[in-house]
């Protein structure tokens, strides 16, 4: 028997959603064969609950300020993701970090997008960082999240080339456009079973990925 079920995801978001957004398009045209079971935010506000609502994807919302440690939190949000039982965790511009806690009850199942070629410019501010250091390229990258903030086995890399007339709002648009791309490649990749991550490494058809997979925009 053919077995068609999709695999799972819970997507956290902080933000605009630009990024869930592209995944649930990518969803629609069939070019990323995952269900989508909970959008869960930290902030209320965050326009990514309006666009899940519009495709009738249970949204939750879990404010960070009615925890007062970093691992209430974490527990809260766990529960809330376990009623899904998840296949994968996607992170869209999820502004927290996550415990050690949190993240070994799901390892190896977290995928994170990270606005900057790691290891170069983990953290915020990627964009004028990039620009401060004179790089040629930036980008972006989907990996692994670990317990090293930003520092899992990178994936995919999407490379943007850096022009002189470039600001942190110019490029990090440029940018953006690179992470819808690629965030539903790596996805589709992993749900389909040719990407695994096993032993700290990904490995892409059974063959260990030396270096992250390289896109050129
Ligand atoms: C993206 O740049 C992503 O790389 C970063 O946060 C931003 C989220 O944007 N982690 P959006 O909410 O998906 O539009």
């Amino acid at each position: 028997m053919i077995n068609t079920i999709n695999k799972t995801a819970v997507i956290l978001i902080s933000g605009s959603g630009s990024n869930l957004k592209a995944l649930i398009d990518a969803v629609k045209n069939n070019e990323l064969k995952l269900t989508i079971s909970a959008v869960i935010s930290n902030i209320d506000t965050a326009k990514g609950l309006i666009k899940a609502e519009k495709e009738a994807i249970p949204t939750i919302c879990i404010s960070h300020k009615e925890f007062s440690k970093r691992i209430s939190y974490d527990r809260a949000l766990l529960k809330e993701i376990e009623k899904y039982k998840p296949d994968y965790i996607v992170l869209a511009g999820f502004m927290r970090i996550l415990t050690p806690y949190f993240i070994n009850q799901y390892e190896g199942l977290i995928v994170n997008i990270h606005p900057s070629l790691l290891p170069k410019f983990p953290g915020l501010n990627t964009h004028q960082r990039a620009i401060d250091d004179k790089e040629k390229w930036h980008g972006c990258s989907v990996h692994v999240v670990t317990e090293e903030l930003d520092g899992g086995p990178s994936i995919m890399q999407a490379k943007v080339s850096i022009n002189d007339d470039d600001d942190a709002i110019t490029l990090s648009s440029r940018v953006l456009k690179t992470e819808h791309k690629i965030y539903k490649k790596v996805l589709q990749l992993l749900v389909s079973g040719k990407l695994e991550y096993k032993n700290n490494d990904i490995w892409l058809n059974k063959k260990r990925l030396k270096r992250p997979i390289e896109m050129i925009f």
